[in-house]
């Protein structure tokens, strides 16, 4: 059977910090710059969830986007969209909210709820030219 990807794009706006606990104010300029602005600052993060599997031979989808866009909102919309990354969500209590670590969480977020016979990207728009990507 063919192997299809099937693509859903989503949206949230976040405030985040890049910085390390551990490190003065001074040293967390000297390394992240005015991303380590202790006020936060806010991104608009464009986000694509890429499926790929074999097509259902009954309903001739690879997955239902209603579904997906449904998981989405659930997984990622609902605990990110107008959050405060570094004080608002678990998974960054201890976690540097960069672009690279937001991608990795939705994934293993996703993950746990979509069925393992299906691959799973991520793709992660922080500003339209800096974006990342990760499949596991
Ligand atoms: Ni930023």
């Amino acid at each position: 059977m063919p192997r299809v990807t099937v693509h859903r794009k989503a949206h949230f706006n976040a405030a985040h910090r890049i910085y390390r606990k551990d490190w003065s104010d001074d040293k967390n300029f000297d390394v992240f710059s005015k991303c380590s602005n202790p006020h936060y600052h806010g991104h608009n993060y464009e986000l694509i969830v890429s499926l790929t599997g074999e097509i259902d031979q009954e309903t001739g989808y690879v997955y239902d986007l209603g579904k997906l866009k449904e998981l989405i909102k659930q997984e990622v919309e609902e605990p990110f969209d107008h959050k405060n990354l570094n004080v608002e969500v678990e998974e960054f209590k201890d976690l540097i909210p960069t672009a690279e670590n937001i991608c990795v969480v939705i994934y293993n977020k996703l993950r746990k709820v979509i069925a393992d016979h299906l691959d799973i990207k991520i793709t992660l728009y922080e500003t339209p030219r800096n974006f990342v990507s990760f499949e596991g």
